[in-house]
């Protein structure tokens, strides 16, 4: 057993054949992880001192990255005792994962290859969760991660489904499912939900599907507002055309500086032009004084978080949930 310290004087037991992630589970330390397979970056951790072993290739690490000692800590296992430049999110109170039956309440297009898709749960069930997070959805034999794009605190669990030409589950919501057609539903599982801070800009990046959780998460800032009245707060929104913009918010309490950003031109639109990270850049906001929660493909989380911390962006004020193809 090695001991493993984090930033906010915690420690805990971990077994040589564990990843650092496992044992802090078992331990029940909460650390940022979300794909769990060593691509997404969202376990990233800076060594501060000790050794550790790759069990698999960290992919979504670059090679400057791993020379300035940082690992992924789930698919890492120790081979000393560890000091790491990470925190407890214990406080945050996350529900166990587990596994529950769920019906399919409503399949509703919202674009020509967005179906929202609404979940409800057995009526005697609890499902509690963070806004932000992700489940499994499961039918049969086979599983798909989606973010859960509401808060707990609606009756049913929204889903955007994005039509992948080869994607089984999509194939299945988009052309085979019917209401009350029986999933499963495992989670709640990742840590991108909304954490406390002391820094003024709180910044939403998201492109596509990737609306998902930043929605969840808005609407629970929503119910708090008085909680982020000092706060400044950025949505940008961005997609290859206006179609894929499906989502806008419109809440009664926050203030949303909204912002949306195609990438392909479009000389009708009034959207800005560019990628989301390049365009947060040219508001000139304080980086320094900036957190920012990104959820989109691989490619612009790892492009938005360089770009994002050559500009002054603290590494650890950028919180990821990346797609991972399956
Ligand atoms: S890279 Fe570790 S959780 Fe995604």
């Amino acid at each position: 057993m090695f001991t493993i310290n984090l930033k906010n004087d915690t420690h805990f037991l971990c077994a040589a054949e564990d990843t650092i992630l496992i044992g802090a589970q078992k331990e029940n330390i909460t650390i940022d992880y979300s794909c769990k397979t060593g691509r997404c970056q969202s376990c990233k951790a800076k060594v501060i001192s000790g050794t550790s072993f790759a069990n698999i290739d960290e992919i979504g690490l670059s090679e400057e990255e791993k020379s300035q000692g940082y690992i992924l800590t789930c698919v890492r296992s120790p081979t000393s005792d560890l000091v790491l430049d990470i925190e407890d999110l214990s406080g945050y109170a996350l529900e166990q994962v587990r596994t529950l039956p769920s019906k399919v309440d409503k399949i509703t297009a919202i674009s020509s290859d967005v179906i929202e898709l609404q979940l409800r749960m057995p009526p005697n069930a609890t499902f509690n969760y963070l806004s932000g997070q992700y489940v499994n959805i499961i039918k049969g034999d086979f599983k798909r991660s989606y973010s859960i794009a509401n808060t707990s605190s609606a009756a049913n669990l929204v889903f955007f489904i994005k039509n992948y030409k080869n994607g089984r589950f999509s194939n299945y919501i988009f052309n085979e499912a019917k209401i009350n057609d029986l999933l499963r539903v495992e989670g709640p599982i990742g840590t991108f939900f909304y954490k406390k801070t002391n820094k003024k800009n709180i910044v939403f990046l998201a492109t596509g599907t990737g609306i998902a959780p930043v929605k969840a998460i808005l609407e629970q800032l929503d119910e708090n507002n008085f909680d982020f009245l000092d706060k400044t707060i950025y949505l940008f929104f961005g997609g290859r055309n206006e179609e894929d913009l499906f989502w806008k918010p419109d809440f009664k309490n926050l203030k949303i500086n909204f912002i949306a950003v195609l990438s392909r031109s479009n000389e009708h639109s009034t959207a800005e032009k560019g990628y989301v990270q390049d365009i947060v850049v040219s508001k000139k906001m304080d980086l320094s004084d900036t957190v920012i929660y990104a959820c989109g493909s691989e490619n612009m989380i790892k492009d938005s978080r360089e770009l994002l911390v050559k500009n002054g962006l603290s590494e650890d004020a950028f919180y990821s949930d990346a797609f991972i193809s399956s």
